[in-house]
């Protein structure tokens, strides 16, 4: 029998899920499907309903819906409560699963493309407060990062992110970057302005060591300005498009029982897209 899953978003046709599950399926060999639903936030509800009634392995959750469809799982992964967002879903014997792999798709980049990145990491600066900055910090407290500094445009809400998530965190704003680059070993962009096409005024990567990491999590365009600011300077840098690839894995292995391998190949498909 066909194993089903989906990608549900509203709206949807943006997504990239399909073209990368789809590829994985096609190189397994696997009888599946992955398909891209469109759900309005009225209609959630029926779909879980559709959901129990066992018609699909599960799926994932993107935008607007990460946060609402945590009170409709059945149970949900205590990370993926912290973070605040739930973004994959198992059913299994009629209940639905909620677990957030963001995190996951996080490390699993910074691991592929800069190995050995945490190791004797004592510090670290985290840029914007927003719910994708939840799913980094959950990420660098896993690796056991000595600190991490959330800076933030506006100062309260680093304070609150902080306050809401147990570790070694420090709140502060866009202003400490001068104070605290020349001992941080890894910068992370976390706010979308990268998207746009923009990067934040009076930011001085020149004050960061000289092996310092950097890396953003958006990954349209693939080198936003941060990244390019950074390699400009000689910095290594990472690229978010990693992220978005390996987020897919843990689903995918879930719900078709293949782990599946983020490739060049995989990477140079969806990079064609963007
Ligand atoms: P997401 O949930 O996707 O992370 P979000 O909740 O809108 O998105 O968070 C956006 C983050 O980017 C916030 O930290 C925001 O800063 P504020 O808390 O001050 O709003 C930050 N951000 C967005 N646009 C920005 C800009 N032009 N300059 C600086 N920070 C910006």
């Amino acid at each position: 029998m066909t194993i089903k899953a989906f990608v549900i978003g509203h709206p949807i046709a943006h997504s990239r899920s399909p073209i990368i599950h789809r590829t994985w399926l096609a190189e397994h060999g696997i009888d599946g499907s992955y398909s891209a639903i469109d759900v309005a936030p009225a209609e959630l509800p029926d779909f879980f309903d559709r959901l129990r009634s066992g018609e699909f392995a599960g799926g994932n959750v993107t935008i607007p819906h990460k946060e609402a469809v945590f009170a409709l799982c059945d149970s949900v992964d205590p990370l993926a409560t912290t973070i605040g967002a739930v973004n994959t879903l198992v059913v299994a014997g009629g209940k639905v699963h909620g677990s957030n792999t963001d995190y996951l798709g996080f490390l699993g980049n910074l691991d592929a493309k800069a190995p050995g990145w945490s190791d004797d990491l004592h510090e670290a600066i985290v840029l914007g407060a927003g719910g994708a900055a939840r799913a980094i910090l959950v990420a660098l407290r896993s690796r056991g990062v000595g600190k991490v500094h959330v800076l933030n445009r506006t100062r309260a809400n680093a304070e609150a992110l902080v306050g809401d998530i147990e570790g070694l965190f420090a709140a502060h704003g866009l202003d400490s970057f001068a104070d605290l680059a020349p001992g941080a070993g890894l910068v992370v962009n976390t706010t979308s302005i990268g998207m746009h096409g923009t990067r934040f005024d009076g930011l001085d990567l020149n004050l960061l060591p000289e092996n310092a990491l950097v890396t953003d999590i958006v990954y349209a365009p693939l080198i936003t300005p941060l990244l390019a600011d950074a390699a400009a300077r000689g910095l290594p840098i990472v690229d978010g498009l990693g992220m978005l690839l390996h987020q897919a894995v843990p689903g995918f292995a879930a719900w078709f029982g293949i782990r599946p391998q983020v490739t060049p190949a995989l990477r140079a498909r969806i990079e064609a897209t963007l």
